[in-house]
């Protein structure tokens, strides 16, 4: 595997190995790799050739209240991580390269609605700083295959719908939430928790998962869902409910009534982190899937 820093060099390498009929795949991060990032390295490194991640604590992203700085990083670490995975190159640019006429930069890409509720709400201008860097990424690397997480299911569709309305060559690949043995959903920030916090944390997992129960037994009012995920995170002193929301899969628009896709979406700051969590629910009319899992019932929807 080989570090880089520069645009140029990227582009020298992903324009070699596209003349060579070769694919490309793309791992965007901020780094301080875990099991949810090197599931994607893994899924990459499957399907295509050349395989590179970005490794960029992106400013843009973070208002001034937050944790820019603190953010954990360990390039040492990331670099034997990705190598391990079979990575070919790792981009790790500085904030100059990325934005060499400093920051705010001048040019922001914007998807309008989608990225304005659920973490949009607490945290103004977010996705216009993903939104911009990830622009500025699959611009830098060219046509291939673009990999995120469900973790961020917020920024998965925003990220999706800008590539298809700006008509960039690249195609979105979604891949799946990675969790903890006790089911906290794995993030670089989940460093920040100390013994209790990190026990406190999995109240997000929990209060979904009783969700997807509850869905599982027949009840599609996500009014009532919402309330009891409101409930259930609310139960847990350490945790500070920031939102807990029923939304259209594709939309991101709040539903009271599930059926189809819906994204049951939580976050919650637990000391110093935010934490942010959520399932995937298809109710059909007497069944539901959740994710991958089956938690479905011959029990008829109650509509109450
Ligand atoms: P970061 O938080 O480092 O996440 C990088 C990628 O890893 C994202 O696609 C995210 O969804 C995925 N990921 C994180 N935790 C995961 C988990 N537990 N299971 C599965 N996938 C997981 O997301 C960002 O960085 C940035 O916003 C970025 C897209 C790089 C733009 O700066």
């Amino acid at each position: 595997m080989i570090i880089v820093e520069t645009i140029a060099d990227v582009r020298t390498a992903c324009d070699r190995a596209r003349a060579l009929g070769r694919t490309v795949g793309l791992v965007p991060t901020m780094g301080y790799f875990h099991d949810g990032h090197r599931s994607l390295m893994r899924v990459a490194r499957a399907r295509d050739d050349l395989v590179i991640v970005s490794l960029f604590v992106n400013p843009t992203q973070f208002a001034p209240s937050e944790d820019l700085s603190a953010y954990p990083r360990d390039l040492a670490g990331d670099a034997a991580a990705a190598a391990a995975e079979g990575v070919d190159l790792l981009f790790a640019p500085s904030a100059a390269e990325i934005y060499p006429t400093g920051t705010p930069f001048r040019t922001v890409v914007h998807v309008d609605e989608l990225g304005d509720h659920l973490c949009g709400a607490s945290r103004p201008g977010h996705f216009d700083g993903v939104t911009t860097v990830v622009a500025k990424l699959f611009s830098i690397v060219g046509p291939c295959r673009a990999y995120f997480g469900k973790k961020d299911a917020q920024q998965l569709a925003v990220v999706r719908r800008m590539a298809s309305d700006l008509d960039l060559p690249v195609e979105v690949v979604s891949c799946p939430l990675v969790r903890e043995p006790d089911g906290l959903a794995m993030s670089s920030r989940n460093v920040y928790l100390d013994d209790d916090e990190r026990r406190a944390a999995t109240v997000l997992w929990r209060a979904l998962h009783e969700a997807a129960e509850a869905v599982g037994t027949g009840v599609r009012d996500a009014t009532a869902l919402r309330r009891a995920l409101v409930a259930r995170i609310e139960s847990e002193p350490l945790a500070s409910l920031d939102y807990a929301e029923v939304v259209d899969g594709a939309t991101l628009e709040p539903v009271t009534w599930i059926e189809g896709q819906a994204l049951v979406a939580v976050a919650a700051r637990v000391g110093r982190a935010r934490l942010i969590d959520n399932i995937t629910i298809v109710a059909g009319r007497d069944s539901a899937a959740v994710d991958e899992g089956v938690f479905a019932s011959s029990t008829p929807p109650v509509r109450s």
